[in-house]
C-alpha cells in the first residue's frame, strides 16, 4: 500500500481574471504514488501546484476530481483517519500568539486525542533546539523559531507520513541543518517524508526520488540518481564581460558574469570553446563540472515534453 497516492487529481480554482465562472487549472490529472519509507521530493517553480497538492492531501482543499489516499485512507471520505496518519508542516506560518510553545504542543496533541506524550514532546523540543523556548510565547519567537514550532506541532502525534512544504524557505543555515538531521532520522526509523523545496541541493542530498511539477503537471518522475544520469553529463562554466555569440547565449545559463553551458560530451565542450575564441570573447576561470540537480531542473522546466501525465 502506498504511503501517499494521488490518482488522476485535478484542481480548478475560480479564475481571478477572465469572465464570471471561468476557472484556472492548478492541477491537471496528477498521478503519483509514494511508497512507505521513501524520502520523496516534489519540486517545481512558484505556482506549479505543489502547495495545492499538499492542501488536498491535508484535506484543506478539495480536489475537483480524482482521489487521494494516505496509507489507504481516502482524504475526503476517511478524513479523520487520513489526517491522523499525516504530519503537515505548512508553507505559511500560522499560529496563535497567545500560547507558549509547550501549550501549543499540548493543544495539538489534544486535537489528535493523544495523551501522556510529554516524553515525546520533550524529545521534539530537544531535537529541534527548542528546549529553552518551551515556555516562551509564540509572539516572542523569531521566524526561524516559529518554523521549528510548526515542525514540532506537525509531529506531536507521531504521524507515519510527514509532509513539509518549503520548510526551509528563508531560514538560516543552522535551522536547516537541525531540521534535516531530525527529519532524516525519522525517515531512517521508517517515516515516509514528502518534501517540497526551492533548494535543489537539499533535494539532491536528501531525496531518493523526485517528481518535478510544471503548471499542474508532472514533467519528470524518477530516482534522483537516474535523473542526474539522464541529464547532460557536464557543465562548462566560465566568466566573461563580453557578449556571447547568439547560438551560445541561447543555450547558456547566464548569471551576471558567470556563463554555464550544459554539455553532453567532450566534443561539445571543445565546440563551445572554439565558438567563444572565434567570437573574440575573453573568458576567465574556465571549469568543467558534473551536472547537478539544478541543471536537470532547468533542463526539464525549459522543455515542454511531459511524462506520466
Ligand atoms: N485559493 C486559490 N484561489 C485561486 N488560485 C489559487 C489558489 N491557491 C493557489 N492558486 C493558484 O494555483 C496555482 C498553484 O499554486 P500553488 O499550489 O500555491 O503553487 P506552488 O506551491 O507550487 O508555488 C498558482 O497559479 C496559484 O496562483
Ligand atoms: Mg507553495
Amino acid at each position: 500500500m502506498p504511503a501517499i497516492s494521488f490518482q488522476s487529481v485535478s484542481k480548478a480554482y475560480p479564475s481571478p481574471r477572465g469572465p464570471q465562472g471561468s476557472t484556472f487549472q492548478a492541477l491537471d490529472h496528477v498521478s503519483l504514488d509514494i511508497e512507505e519509507g521513501e524520502f520523496f521530493g516534489l519540486l517545481g517553480p512558484n505556482g506549479a501546484g505543489k502547495t495545492t497538492m499538499i492542501s488536498i492531501l491535508a484535506g484543506l482543499t478539495r480536489a475537483s476530481s480524482g482521489r487521494v489516499t494516505v496509507l489507504g485512507s481516502d482524504v475526503q471520505t476517511d478524513y479523520a483517519d487520513a489526517r491522523r496518519k499525516l504530519g503537515v508542516v505548512p508553507q505559511e506560518l500560522v499560529f496563535d500568539p497567545f500560547f507558549n510553545v509547550r501549550e501549543m504542543l499540548r493543544i495539538q496533541s489534544g486535537y489528535f486525542g493523544v495523551k501522556n506524550n510529554d516524553a515525546w514532546v520533550d524529545e521534539l523540543l530537544g531535537g529541534l533546539g527548542l528546549t529553552d523556548k518551551a515556555n516562551a510565547n509564540m509572539r516572542q519567537l523569531s521566524g526561524g523559531m516559529k518554523r521549528r514550532v510548526l515542525v514540532a506541532q506537525a509531529l506531536v502525534h507521531k504521524p507515519p507520513v510527514i509532509v513539509l512544504d518549503e520548510p526551509t524557505a528563508g531560514v538560516d543555515v543552522e535551522l536547516r541543518q537541525t531540521l534535516w538531521q531530525f527529519v532524516a532520522n525519522l525517515n531512517k526509523q521508517g517515516s515516509t517524508v514528502l518534501l517540497t523545496t526551492h533548494y535543489l541541493e537539499e533535494a539532491e542530498a536528501l531525496c531518493g526520488r523526485i517528481a518535478m511539477l510544471k503548471t499542474g503537471r508532472i514533467v519528470a518522475l524518477d530516482k534522483t540518481s537516474d535523473l542526474l544520469k539522464a541529464a547532460s553529463s557536464n557543465v562548462l562554466r566560465f566568466k566573461t564581460g563580453d557578449a556571447l555569440p547568439i547560438e551560445l547565449a541561447a543555450r547558456a545559463r547566464i548569471t551576471g558574469r558567470i556563463v554555464q553551458l550544459p554539455a553532453h560530451n567532450a566534443l561539445e565542450i571543445e565546440q563551445y570553446l572554439a565558438a567563444v575564441r572565434q567570437a573574440g570573447v575573453t573568458v576567465e576561470d574556465v571549469e568543467i563540472r558534473k551536472a547537478d540537480l539544478e541543471d536537470v531542473f532547468l533542463d526539464v522546466m525549459g522543455n515542454t515534453e511531459e511524462v506520466g501525465a
